[in-house]
């Protein structure tokens, strides 16, 4: 993972009022809850008395309680109450929860910051596509995939893929020769884009376009990743698809397939046209799916021993980018 980047790990109707949720991500056992104003807490799923899941037990206003021997620890993960001590002893400092990592909600997902710890001035806008504002309206479906969050990312950024994977649907017309693609790194406030054009042909005999021949493009990328963890297919104005990949661990990812529009309005038909566009989007998915999670070695990188070709380049550019922000994360960036 790239470290001091906001990742949307769960979307805001997964924690719901008055309940804990426990989850794991980014390879850590984590519970999330809201406290009365709703404001979402995210910290270590881990009681430090005596190691039971905090997310199995409940919220006393606006602090959770252990459901063993009943300790309550505050937003800040610090121990507010140990009852066997009586109602009026201060809990010793070590009775700490802890990592507690700072959470904030947009865009329906719940994004945490995964890094050093950081006051919250001093941390960087949340990533998101300006394009997608609050008048899209969208459906969610979540797919897990037994596969390293980098392959499932990578995936998205394929375009060789396309005429194989998905022949009979997305792939379709036997596009298999690939100009290209180009691909332009951006940086803003809330991090980096990487945005790409895809330029898939049938093969007539010609040679495939370098990037380096293929003039500089006038219209909107077709695909859009913005670091750590979001993608969108900008499909039309009104129609994109949108996935965050939370990572769960160094073998698993969740996938969360946003199918987003603002084409249909009328309540009913917008529900039927968002539900049956984030169906399609399941089967393209899967689709995917059957052949990512066979891939070897389970993380990506850049030197790996995979054999690329020019049609990887947006993979290349991916590898880079994250080796560069991991390792200005390590020199104390980011
Ligand atoms: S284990 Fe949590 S209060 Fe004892
Ligand atoms: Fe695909």
């Amino acid at each position: 993972m790239i470290p001091n980047q906001w990742y949307a790990i769960l979307e805001s109707n997964e924690v719901k009022p008055g309940k804990p949720v426990g989850v794991t991500r980014m390879g850590e056992k984590l519970v999330l809850w809201r406290d009365e104003k709703g404001q979402v807490t995210c910290m270590s799923d881990l009681c430090p008395h005596r190691g039971v899941a905090l997310s199995a037990g409940k919220l006393i206003g606006g602090n959770i309680q252990c459901p063993f021997h009943g300790f309550e620890y505050d937003p800040s993960g610090r121990c507010a109450l140990i009852p066997a001590n009586g109602k009026n002893a201060t809990p010793p400092k070590v009775m700490q929860v802890r990592r507690v990592y700072s959470a904030r909600e947009a865009h329906g997902f719940i994004y945490i910051w995964w890094g050093e710890p950081r006051a919250a001035q001093d941390l960087p806008p949340l990533p998101w596509f300006d394009s997608i504002d609050d008048t899209f309206a969208y459906a969610t479906l979540r797919d897990p995939w037994a596969a390293h969050y980098s392959r499932a990312i990578e995936n998205q950024l394929d375009v060789v893929h396309l005429p194989f994977i998905h022949h009979n649907t997305i792939g379709r017309g036997n596009r298999t020769l690939v100009n290209g693609p180009l691909t332009r790194m951006e940086r803003d406030a809330a991090g980096d884009l990487l945005n790409l054009w895809v330029y898939n042909v049938l093969d007539e005999g010609q040679p495939p376009l370098k990037p380096s021949e293929i003039p500089e493009p006038q219209q909107r990328p077709f695909l859009q990743f913005r670091f750590p963890n979001l993608w969108q297919n900008w499909i039309s104005d009104d129609l994109r698809i949108v996935v965050a990949f939370a990572p769960v661990d160094d073998e698993n990812t969740l996938m969360y397939l946003r199918f987003c529009q603002k084409s249909v309005k009328v309540p009913i038909l917008r529900e039927l046209f968002n539900l049956s566009g984030t169906l399609s989007n399941l089967v393209i998915e899967r689709q995917d799916r059957r052949v990512v999670v066979t891939q070897q070695p389970k993380r990506s990188d850049l030197r790996i021993g995979e054999k690329l070709i020019q049609g990887d380049g947006p993979i290349i550019e991916y590898r880079r980018r994250r080796n560069e922000l991991i390792a200005s994360a390590a020199a104390g960036g980011g």
